[in-house]
């Protein structure tokens, strides 16, 4: 079977390394490679890929959006797919579950519960609409404001969406607070809002998982705050992408052990980093 990934860059995407472990632990013959493709060259390289006999296709940065000129998405995925089933052309988001899966392994009721997502891309929206899928009222903010505004309104559909300015997001009383942005990814450092916002009893959650401690989750723990990594959310949507692509349910405990070893973390991870279960 083959399986890749498209981006642009992609030279630290984990994904390879994580799939073509569970390719091997599952006796699938095959590989999973990384693919740098340029902007030109996104329809070529989908339907090359196709040509040439792949199996699936993960998408990621900055093609989820652009991808759906080319599948047909499946449920959610009409925002952003981020697996392809090359074999009908089908898109999947796959990231939605994992967003859902992450805040229900660390057994956060997000019902009725205001939620500030910072970042409206893909990340931001598979973030928005899993915590609007589960009841949140979600807050969006934005560097770029009319994509903030966008997204915001496009996303009503799931329930309660709105848009608040960047510069004013110290108004929103949060119960859980979501960075969607790059901010904090190694060679990215830095915090994606003021530090004020990170009250005792609110819930953070960073979609960043290289690392996985960030300078955000590490601030939110000093202050009392109850943290969810971007890990647990690679590690749901992965698990949903292999099953796609192979039928197969993944063992969670061995795409995490993967996961870490592709980011030369420890097993065990950061200590004082609570883990989802299984
Ligand atoms: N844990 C996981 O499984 C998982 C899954 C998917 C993505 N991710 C991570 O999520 C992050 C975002 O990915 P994406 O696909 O959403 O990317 P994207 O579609 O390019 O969106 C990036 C978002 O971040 C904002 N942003 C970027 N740089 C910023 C800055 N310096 N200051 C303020 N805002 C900034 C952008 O705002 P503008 O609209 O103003 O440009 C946009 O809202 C990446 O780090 C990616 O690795 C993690």
């Amino acid at each position: 079977m083959l399986l890749g990934i498209v981006g642009y860059p992609i030279k630290h995407s984990i994904s390879p390394k994580v799939h073509e472990t569970l390719m091997k632990a599952y006796g699938i013959e095959g590989r999973y490679l990384a693919f740098e493709v340029k902007p030109s060259d996104l329809r070529e390289a989908i339907f090359g890929a196709k040509a040439l006999g792949f199996t699936g296709l993960n998408v990621t940065i900055p093609y989820k959006e652009e991808v759906l000129n080319f599948v047909t998405p499946v449920g959610d995925a009409k925002f952003a797919v981020n697996t392809i089933d090359l074999r009908d052309m089908k898109g999947y988001n796959t990231d939605i579950y994992g967003v859902e899966m992450a805040f229900r392994n660390a057994k956060v009721d997000v019902r009725d519960k205001l939620a500030l997502v910072v970042g409206a891309g893909g990340a931001g929206k598979a973030v928005a609409i899993a915590l609007l899928k589960m009841g949140s009222k979600v807050v969006i903010t934005n560097r770029t404001q009319i994509r903030g505004i966008e997204t915001a309104k496009a996303l009503r559909e799931y329930g309660n969406c709105v848009f608040h300015p960047m510069e004013r997001i110290k108004e929103v009383n949060a119960d859980i607070i979501a960075n969607a942005t790059p901010i904090g990814m190694k060679g990215n450092p830095g915090m994606p809002i003021s530090e004020e916002l990170l009250r005792e009893g609110v819930v953070v959650f960073d979609v960043v998982y290289n690392p996985v401690e960030t300078q955000l989750l590490r601030r939110a723990m000093e202050n009392g705050c109850k943290v969810i990594t971007g890990l647990e959310m690679f590690i749901y949507q992965a698990k949903k992408a292999f099953e796609i692509w192979t039928g197969i349910k993944a063992d969670v405990a061995l795409i995490r052990r993967a996961s870490l070893e592709a980011l030369e973390v420890d097993q065990q991870g950061p200590a004082e980093i609570p883990r989802g279960e299984a």
